[in-house]
């Protein structure tokens, strides 16, 4: 625990309560608030979380007005360049980069890792044949700790690694065999000669009736995609694995709950609204209505892809983004995309007025992240599942991390309670 330098004085009723601050390495002063309710008898309200921090962590910091994460003290711009996925993954599960020993020890556990039991397929055709592939992955990943009992003692750390490992590797596997149900087509089993990136491409393109080439560019996009996406400190899903997780449940229950939350398109389903959205508007002579809606108060439209309740400068995930995506486009020789040209249009006028600035409403990582998805050839409904892939290593992380906190809790917020006070029962003939 960061130590206590200095303490926060609060009066009320006559009170007064010297409150210890904690400083951390980065970002601002927290004010402790643990024994309030015992020495001071009054709670805090925080609807939202807005200024409370949850719990201590070493993982991922954001710097929300400068535009900056990082993960474990590394930008996200230079590991999305020079890193790969499961180089991240190690990184984010045991803090540092591995030596070149460790990344092959850790890549060649999760390859041996990648096929699921094989009874597994009858869960997935126990659903309706066009299930969204969401629902199909809520509903499996939770299904994963009826198939893997010798991994769910949270109290054992190898159990605990074990089921990491399961997990990253075979939550591709999962996202693929969910599409390929969605679409009626057979289930693709994976690779070991593949990277991760282009293991999941293939399981998702490749019939039996023809193989799929995967093309490196592709596959670095994919991978890179799934960089961007690994970790987002306490944002919605992983407060909600963490969450989950503090009651002692297992660790394919806790991540199950966090697909669950991810899916809202306040969370992870903006990249299916964002491209919907940019569709919808369809060419750049439309932008201006849009723009109107979404500044007009009456009118619950939103620009998908924009805002974060964290970032108030430019997401920096959303920058690498913008290059891949012309990367991408540029391979596939797609100059005159017209979702690109509103994508891009539409985020110069939004940046240049009064009502964005002043809200400091910038793009956000689902902004562009559509357009290389839909490129690459995925329907819209398999833009969140590859969040919750990407999001699993994240989701790991953050709940190892809580297991091993001695001063880890149960999670269990009080409320602020407008409602009736006590009164009497009211027979049913005299109401
Ligand atoms: N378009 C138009 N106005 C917006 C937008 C937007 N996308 N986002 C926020 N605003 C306005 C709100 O109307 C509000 O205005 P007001 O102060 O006049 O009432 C103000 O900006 C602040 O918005 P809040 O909703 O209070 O901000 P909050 O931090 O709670 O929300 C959120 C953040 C949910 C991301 C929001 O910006 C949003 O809905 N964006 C669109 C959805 C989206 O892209 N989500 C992806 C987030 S990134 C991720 O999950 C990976």
């Amino acid at each position: 625990m960061a130590d206590a330098k200095q303490t926060a004085t609060l009066s009320f009723d006559g009170k007064t309560l010297e409150l210890p601050m904690l400083s951390p390495t980065a970002g601002p002063d927290v004010i402790d608030i643990r024994k309030l309710y015992a020495q001071g008898g009054v709670f805090t309200f925080d609807p939202g979380f807005t200024s409370t921090a949850s719990c201590q962590s070493t993982i991922t910091f954001i710097d929300g007005d400068k535009g900056e994460l990082l993960y474990r003290g590394y930008p996200i711009d230079q590991l999305a360049e020079k890193s790969h996925f499961l180089e991240v993954c190690y990184l984010l599960l045991y803090g540092e980069l591995p030596t070149a020993e460790e990344q092959e020890d850790f890549e060649s556990r999760i390859t041996n890792h990648t096929m699921v039991h094989e009874q597994m397929h009858n869960f997935f055709r126990g659903f309706r044949r066009d299930a969204h592939p969401m629902a199909t992955m809520v509903g499996v990943v939770g299904a994963m700790s009826a198939f893997y009992h010798d991994s769910t003692d949270i109290n054992d750390p190898y159990q605990r690694e074990v089921a990491s490992i399961r997990l990253i590797a075979k939550m591709p596997t999962i996202a693929a065999m969910a599409y390929k149900y969605s679409i009626g087509q057979p289930f693709v089993y994976p690779r070991n000669d593949l990277d991760y990136a282009s293991n999941f491409l293939r399981m998702c393109f490749s019939v039996p009736a023809e193989d799929y080439e995967v093309n490196p560019i592709l596959s670095r996009a994919m991978d890179r995609i799934f960089t961007l996406h690994a970790d987002h400190e306490q944002n919605a899903s992983t407060s909600t694995v963490r969450l989950a997780g503090s009651s002692g449940a297992n660790p394919f229950a806790c991540i199950a709950a966090g697909i669950a939350c991810l899916w809202g398109p306040a969370h992870g389903g903006a990249n299916e609204a964002a491209l919907n959205m940019l569709r919808e508007i369809g060419s750049v002579d439309r932008i201006p209505e849009y723009i109107k809606r979404a500044k007009d108060k009456n009118d619950p439209f939103r620009l998908m892809g924009f805002g974060h309740r964290v970032y108030k400068n430019f997401d920096p995930r959303a920058r690498v983004m913008k290059q891949s995506a012309d990367e991408v486009l540029d391979l596939l020789g797609v100059h005159d995309n017209p979702t690109l040209q509103v994508a891009k249009e539409l985020e110069k006028i939004a940046l240049n007025d009064d009502y964005f600035i002043e809200k400091k409403l910038y793009p956000n990582v689902d902004f562009y992240s559509g357009i290389i998805l839909d490129a690459i050839g995925f329907p819209t409904s398999m833009f969140t599942p590859i969040f919750a892939l990407s999001r699993t290593v994240g989701w790991i992380a953050q709940w190892k991390e809580m297991i091993g906190d001695p001063t880890q809790k149960i999670g269990r917020p009080r409320q602020l309670y407008v409602g009736k006070t006590m009164r009497d029962y009211v027979d049913v003939e005299k109401r």
